[in-house]
């Protein structure tokens, strides 16, 4: 299984991407990933499209065309989603003709130090990639608040008991939903 991945921090430190870490530390053997880079892919402009996709845009919709699967997993900002997955998923769904994102599985994950742990984050998520077809698991999800006392500032995964058995439970779950789909 190829399982492109978007990750929605930018900076080093990010307790999502030690989310991360756990989740490709805890995924079936037989899976590949791609992390596609977001950070650089300019702001969506039609008028910049009209001239032909930024070359980070390319490398966007080829990572998701050719994967299995996309796991998405992102902090929350001021109760939404971060700018930089929402211009990730404006580009890759234009022209919709075109678009790599119908009937592509998706999983989404998310960490922060407050309680909630992304909720509102993934429901903004999932409501996008509905609108653009996607095939997005239900569940299990995975929201990890107060991530800070789940993980050490020095670790790089996040060794919290409980959230590793649900990691270990949502990795074979997302296999079975991308195999529904292949
Ligand atoms: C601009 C900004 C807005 C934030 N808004 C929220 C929020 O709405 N909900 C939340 O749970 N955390 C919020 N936080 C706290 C983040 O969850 C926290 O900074 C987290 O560590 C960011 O993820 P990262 O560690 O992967 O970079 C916000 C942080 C910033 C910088």
């Amino acid at each position: 299984m190829n399982v492109a991945i978007l990750c929605g921090s930018l900076r080093k430190q990010s307790y999502n991407r030690k989310l991360l870490n756990t989740i490709k530390h805890y995924a079936p053997t037989h899976w590949t990933f791609n992390e596609i880079p977001i950070g650089s892919i300019p702001f969506y402009n039609a008028d910049i499209e009209e001239n032909g996709d930024p070359k980070e845009v390319t490398t966007l919709k080829e990572a998701i065309k050719q994967a299995d699967g996309v796991l998405i997993v992102s902090p929350e900002y001021n109760n939404g989603m971060p700018a930089a997955i929402k211009n990730a998923l404006d580009w890759a769904a234009s022209p919709p003709a075109e678009s790599p994102l119908p009937k592509k599985p998706f999983a989404l994950a998310g960490a922060s130090p407050q309680g909630a742990g992304t909720v509102q984050a993934q429901t903004q998520i999932r409501q996008t990639l509905i609108a653009i077809d996607a095939h997005v698991m239900p569940g299990p999800k995975i929201l990890v608040g107060r991530v800070h006392t789940r993980v050490g500032e020095d670790e790089e995964m996040i060794t919290d008991e409980s959230t590793v058995k649900r990691i270990k439970n949502y990795v074979n779950v997302f296999d079975d939903w991308m195999k529904t789909f292949t």
